[in-house]
């Protein structure tokens, strides 16, 4: 997983939950980087779990709750860092029905270690529901769902996510519905 996640969610921790937390998710993780990431390098998926776990334990929030929250944060971060991205698309469809096929891609070119999931999507006729799925090995769609609800307002668009799980296989589906 690249560092940029760790140094994301690091932050994230400070910003939320103060320096004395993000400290203590870090030391009680027992991860070998120390909470030493840098943005081009590459450490273990297993980090990750590991101080997301560290974090629910010190904050009692459910994982669930801190990967949507922390989805939600990386979206800023990504907006802040990759403006682009955002500015070619109108719409939340059009730039979640770009993730796949342009942004991961390009995402993949700078990193060929990257560790991405796949999306497929479908968009009906009328515009205004989408099914986006998920699928990898990694298991974050709650961290998806936080990126996905941030899309949503950063278009200024109103709707509902409703997530499906399909139990024969590891994707996950996103039925979104605007208003
Ligand atoms: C400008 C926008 C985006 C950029 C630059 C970007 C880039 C990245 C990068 C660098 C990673 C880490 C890969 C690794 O650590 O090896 C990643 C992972 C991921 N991305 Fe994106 N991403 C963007 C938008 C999105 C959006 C909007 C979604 C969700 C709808 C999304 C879903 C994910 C997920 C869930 C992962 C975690 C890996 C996994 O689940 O297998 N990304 N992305």
């Amino acid at each position: 997983m690249k560092g940029i996640i760790f140094t994301e969610l690091i932050e994230m921790t400070e910003s939320t939950f103060g320096d004395e937390i993000a400290e203590r998710m870090i030391m009680e993780s027992g991860t070998h980087s120390n909470g030493v990431y840098t943005a081009v390098g590459t450490y273990e998926f297993a980090e990750l779990g590991a101080l997301v776990h560290s974090l629910s334990q010190i904050t009692h929030m459910d994982l669930p709750t801190l990967l949507r929250a922390f989805g939600r944060h990386l979206f800023g971060s990504f907006l802040r860092l990759y403006p682009a991205y955002f500015q070619r698309c109108q719409t939340s469809f059009e730039f979640l029905s770009s993730i796949e096929d342009h942004i991961h891609v390009q995402v993949r070119k700078l990193y060929p270690d990257a560790e991405l999931p796949h999306f497929q999507t479908s968009v009906n006729e009328e515009k205004n529901h989408m099914i986006m799925t998920y699928t990898s090995a990694r298991n974050l769609a709650d961290l998806a769902c936080g990126l996905i609800e941030s899309t949503l307002q950063h278009y200024n668009e109103n709707g509902t996510i409703t997530r499906m799980h399909d139990t024969g296989n590891e994707s996950v589906f996103f039925h979104i519905d605007l208003l």
